[in-house]
């Protein structure tokens, strides 16, 4: 066990596998995708920063649905992937626990990170950049494994945060921070955020084709993944 994940991009050893596996793949384009765009709401005319972009798949469709993208993700190869997917987009190599001091306060009407927050040691540091760059009545998506799930894999102490390496998919070697819900929700509030939506998604009714036990087992079982969406308090002092 280690305490931190570090800064090794490791999704670049395996970015391609990884567009191929989550394009049209049941946990992402059936599962977490439709629950994140749900809760994004209508993006047209809105600029969208996709923080931990991946091989752009998102870009694309927020893209595809009127929205300009500004992504960002530590991973080289992701970006070189998305910058193919979506020409329009802005991309950069990031690490998210750096200051995004290349984009203004106020400066995002919209802020996804889906599926990342468990790769980041600098949570809070994370967080705070994603909520300065948003605009005060702007809102930030993100979605997480999820922490029952976690839990039923990992056993011990639900708790306490700590980091796990698992081999997933085709053999990928990942490590990432399990935590509980409690935290998730208690790091955006002390980033200025409010939690105005959460959902538990469950798996779109075309996922039944693709996998039936799966889709069966996620339509009963908290152990995929969970969607936020939080708002910047507007008790705060603004920033800037
Ligand atoms: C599971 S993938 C999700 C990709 C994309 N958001 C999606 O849902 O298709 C996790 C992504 O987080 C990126 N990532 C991990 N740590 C990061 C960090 N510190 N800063 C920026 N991106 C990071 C990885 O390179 C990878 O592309």
């Amino acid at each position: 066990m280690t305490e931190q994940v570090g800064t090794d991009p490791q999704y670049d050893d395996f970015a391609d596998e990884y567009l191929d596996h989550a394009r049209d793949g049941f946990y992402n384009a059936h599962y977490d995708r439709p629950a994140c765009l749900d809760l994004l709401g209508d993006v047209s005319g809105r600029r969208v920063l996709d923080a931990a972009c991946g091989p752009g798949l998102y870009a694309h469709e927020l893209v595809e649905r009127g929205a300009t993208v500004t992504g960002v993700d530590i991973s080289p190869r992701m970006i070189e992937l998305a910058s193919e997917r979506v020409p329009s987009g802005e991309f950069r190599v990031h690490d998210l626990g750096e200051p995004l001091d290349w984009l203004p306060d106020s400066s995002m009407d919209l802020v996804l990170l889906a599926l990342a927050l468990e790769y980041l040691d600098n949570r809070m540091g994370a967080l705070r950049e994603l909520r300065r760059v948003l605009r005060p009545d702007g809102a930030l998506v993100l979605s997480r494994m999820h922490p029952t799930g976690d839990w039923l894999r990992h056993g011990g102490d639900y708790f306490t945060p700590r980091v796990i390496d698992e081999v997933w998919s085709k053999g990928w070697r990942v490590r990432h921070w399990v935590s509980p819900l409690e935290r998730t929700c208690e790091e955006l509030h002390d980033a200025g955020f409010l939690v105005e939506r959460l959902l538990e998604p469950r798996p779109t009714p075309e996922a039944a084709a693709l996998d039936p036990g799966r889709y069966e087992r996620l339509t009963r079982e908290p152990t995929g993944f969970l969607a936020i969406r939080a708002v910047p308090d507007p008790r705060l002092p603004e920033q800037g």
